[in-house]
């Protein structure tokens, strides 16, 4: 309290080298109660603190003198060519950490050439996000894929509404969050930022107040997304579809067998049940249990952390809370600029570990412990 928040800076603040780096000056740029809202885990926060831990417990095991001449990240993801295995994370309300919220964000990931996921609960619309990424791959002429993250709505008129707006507007996969229907949330929006997709939709209920009545039986949890409301969805687009939040692997299992095309692996970074598994640790379970590509989030700051998803059987990782830290600082450029640092670390952790390419990242960098 007490501090003026400060606009972001018109250029890339000299001093920042790391996504910690952005963390650690955001805090200046953003309102408290947005901070809290932001940095936030669930309950204890002992699910945030050991997504990080996961991470930092796996050693890595260089082999040097690798040929790395022609040395790349490119892959092919679901049939869309990705340069690097970095995206942005669907993350609702951006306009509270800057005014161009996902306009800066979805920019930067084009001219990045990154993955960007927008969420339903976006301060623009799908629609504004999708021109402006259209507008700025011919600009720069280079583009990365952009995908629609869908939050079930209580009527499925309402949901299937988004989906073809998604559909119509350019999007190319869905990505269904199965994870956060039922939260706590007790942050309140502040004027002039809202869910711009939905405005005519009436709100969800919010879990927010403990005097309500109990929770089962209550919309809020009839609401939840469910098996049949999947079956649904994978008749009704001819996009790819993307489940997000997955943990366990005989439901991974399931969910490629009901027609899912990929997962993303993740406990919302920490934000939802308090004590359950990082995505990192259910990894190696779920590769063995499923053969579509794995997506992960929840925790990566670092290069190292992306080597070491990867290793475990990700395909490719997401940074969610880092992209609102950068554009508090600088904007589009912020974004641009933290998605740089991510992939050069990424790139340099490869070189030191003797691999060419992400095909050469496998457990065999990772030193066991026994
Ligand atoms: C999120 N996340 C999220 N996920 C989603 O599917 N739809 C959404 O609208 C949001 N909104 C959102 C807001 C904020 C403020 C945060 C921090 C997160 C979750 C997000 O996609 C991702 O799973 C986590 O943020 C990943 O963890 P890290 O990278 O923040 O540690």
């Amino acid at each position: 309290l007490g501090q003026p928040v400060q606009p972001a800076a018109s250029q890339i603040p000299a001093h920042i080298a790391s996504l910690p780096d952005y963390e650690q000056q955001a805090r200046q740029h953003i309102e408290a109660s947005a901070w809290q809202h932001i940095q936030g885990g669930a309950d204890q926060q002992h699910t945030l603190a050991h997504n990080r831990a996961a991470f930092d417990a796996l050693r890595l095991l260089p082999q040097p003198l690798a040929d790395l001449s022609a040395a790349h990240t490119r892959q092919t993801l679901l049939g869309q060519p990705l340069e690097h295995p970095i995206l942005l994370a669907p993350v609702a309300y951006q306009t509270l950490a800057h005014p161009e919220g996902e306009l800066a964000s979805v920019r930067a990931a084009t001219a990045l050439q990154a993955g960007m996921v927008a969420s339903t609960l976006s301060s623009h619309t799908l629609e504004a996000i999708a021109h402006e990424a259209q507008h700025t791959r011919s600009a720069l002429q280079r583009r990365g894929p952009l995908w629609f993250q869908l939050y079930s709505q209580a009527e499925r008129q309402h949901t299937l509404e988004l989906v073809q707006r998604a559909e119509n507007a350019g999007y190319e996969a869905i990505v269904w969050t199965v994870d956060a229907s039922i939260k706590r949330s007790g942050f309140a929006l502040p004027a002039g930022v809202q869910a711009a997709n939905l405005r005519h939709i009436a709100p969800r209920p919010q879990a927010s107040s403990i005097d309500g009545p109990p929770l089962f039986g209550t919309p809020l949890v009839q609401q939840a997304p469910r098996w049949d409301e999947l079956r649904w969805l994978r008749a009704h687009t001819r996009l790819p579809l993307i489940v997000k939040g997955v943990l366990h692997p005989a439901q991974a299992r399931q969910l490629v067998d009901a027609g899912v095309d990929a997962l993303i692996i993740s406990n919302h970074g920490g934000r939802v049940l308090d004590g359950v598994v990082s995505p990192l640790e259910v990894l190696p379970a779920i590769a063995q249990a499923v053969h579509v590509p794995l997506l992960l989030d929840s925790g990566v700051r670092w290069g190292t952390d992306v080597v070491k998803a990867l290793a475990l059987g990700a395909s490719a990782v997401l940074v969610g809370r880092p992209q609102l830290h950068a554009l508090a600082c600088a904007g589009w450029l912020g974004v641009a600029h933290m998605l740089h640092l991510l992939r050069s670390e990424l790139e340099l952790a490869m070189a030191q570990l003797g691999c060419a390419t992400l095909a050469d990242i496998g457990p065999g960098i990772l030193w066991k412990n026994s």
